[in-house]
């Protein structure tokens, strides 16, 4: 075969060099045709769109037409033509074919229109289809929002370690990590395993959140963010919950909850903006398959400034609405820690936009959170979106080394691993203040999937750790 540069369809569809010789490269979504000419639309995942390469039947030989399968990969030499029925400018006359991998009909892509829960089962070949080379390509685009939101606003990127000995959430949902032979533990008296001699001569588990090394960082750097995954053992089968998730973790110092807010705002919308800017075909292919009102919820909270309501405000509607008939599956009190029905309320139904929901009681939130004058609520902050409930948690943090040390002590948090993050009110404290959003929960809403198992390409759920 003639060696011709390789062009990506993405650029070649906007060519208008008619005549030009050129080269694309990518796997087969269909071939349909009469007995003298073929289509062939070819993906190579740089976009959306297939190319249409037209084969003259008579130019080719029945070794190479055979093997012309979907999903099988070619390489297409042939001349750039203006086209009228293939739905794009451009489209390919074939001159040389050559077959790259050819693919048998056991390829279980053969047709359209597979359900989302069979794709799940094939997640090594889903990225191959329409649906899932679009949502990848919006998670790498909201990948470098992220980035370029905070490095423009000077925040510098830190890394936080994976394996740590701290549970930052005190939740007790860690995955342990450990090098110890699981059929031959050495435990002490009172039946506790004994770590020394493990690997990190204490017991250790993968992080569920950067925060408390970010504080560590941004009480010296000012302003950082950590971008990495994250794992939470809580054997919550819901459409909302993973494993093994990534979070996006700023944390300020000398910023209150409303600075916190403030950021917490400008960032998602400065994402959504650029889904909409950068992702456009994708996402109106999203919107077309999927989910009809996506572009419009996209816009929508461009448009609106968030709802910014105290917890207790909250309940007092979750009551009224309650007392107006309004069924729940769970119950509404103050103390409670909301449900996502309870949240997507306030969101969809009460206040038809965003909402960051403020002053949760303490007892609900983690031990980190600045105290209110109150002694019943904390300066925590939730924001809830439309068909996702909680997409953002954070907080202004405690930064009296007094009252965190009282409340590390009255939540019965291991002192002995906490000695290096009560420094920081030690040596120079400041107000800080920080939060995270939950990488997936934004490309829920970006996409429009229903499902998060289909925003990240291999998910990790209880039961679940194929490919
Ligand atoms: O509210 P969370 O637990 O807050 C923290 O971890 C804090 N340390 C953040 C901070 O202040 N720096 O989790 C933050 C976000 C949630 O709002 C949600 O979007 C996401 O992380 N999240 C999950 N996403 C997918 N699967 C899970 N199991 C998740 N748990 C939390
Ligand atoms: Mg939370």
């Amino acid at each position: 075969m003639e060696k011709i540069s390789r062009t990506k369809i993405i650029d070649l569809l906007k060519r208008e060099d008619f005549g030009t010789a050129v080269n694309v490269k990518g796997w087969v979504r269909t071939r349909r045709g009469s007995k003298q000419v073929n289509f062939i639309a070819l993906n190579d995942g740089s976009t959306i769109h297939n190319v249409q390469i037209v084969v003259d039947l008579a130019n080719f030989s029945e070794e190479i037409l055979k093997e012309i399968t979907t999903g099988a990969c070619l390489s297409v030499n042939g001349v750039l033509a203006a086209s009228v029925g293939s739905g794009q400018k451009a489209e390919i006359q074939a001159r040389e074919i050559e077959i790259l991998g050819a693919c048998d009909n056991s390829y279980p892509l053969q047709k359209k229109g597979h359900s989302l829960e069979f794709l799940r089962e094939i997640a090594h070949l889903r990225p191959r289809t329409n649906t899932f080379g679009a949502v990848f390509r919006i998670r790498h685009h909201m990948a470098i929002a992220i980035h370029t939101f905070f490095h423009q606003k000077g925040f510098v990127y830190f890394h936080t370690p994976i394996i740590t000995a701290s549970d930052c959430e005190g939740a007790g949902q860690m995955f342990q990590v450990t090098t110890k032979n699981l059929y031959d533990l050495t435990k002490d008296e009172r039946g506790s395993i004994i770590y020394d001699d493990d690997f990190f001569g204490k017991q250790a588990s993968l992080t569920v959140s950067g925060q408390l090394e970010g504080e560590l960082a941004a009480t010296a750097l000012g302003a950082i963010y950590t971008f990495g995954p994250t794992f939470r053992a809580e054997n919550s089968n819901t459409p909302r919950h993973l494993a093994e998730f990534w979070m996006i973790e700023p944390e300020v110092a000398f910023n209150d909850i409303t600075d916190n807010m403030d950021l917490a705002e400008a960032f998602i919308k400065f994402c959504v903006q650029w889904a909409l800017d950068n992702c456009a075909d994708d996402v109106q292919f999203l919107n077309d398959m999927f989910d009809k009102g996506l572009i419009e919820r996209l816009q929508s909270v461009l448009k609106e400034s968030f709802v910014r309501l105290p917890y207790t405000e909250g309940i007092r509607i979750l009551e009224a609405a309650v007392a107006k008939g309004h069924q729940f599956e769970f119950p509404v009190y103050w103390g409670v820690d909301l449900a996502s029905e309870h949240e997507r309320y306030l969101v969809e139904d009460h206040f038809k936009r965003p909402v960051i929901l403020t002053d949760y009681p303490k007892d609900i939130k983690a031990f980190y959170m600045k105290q209110n004058d109150d002694g019943q609520t904390v300066r925590a902050m939730d924001v809830l979106f439309p068909k996702i409930g909680e997409i953002i948690g954070g907080s202004e943090r405690e930064s009296d080394h007094h009252k965190l040390l009282t409340r590390i002590e009255e939540m019965h948090i291991p002192m002995k691993d906490m000695w290096w993050y009560l420094d920081t009110r030690k040596f120079g404290t400041c107000p800080h203040a920080g939060f995270g959003l939950g990488f997936e929960r934004l490309l829920l809403f970006v996409t429009g999937m229903a499902n998060i198992r289909d925003v990240i390409p291999f998910p990790r759920t209880p039961r679940n750790a194929d490919f």
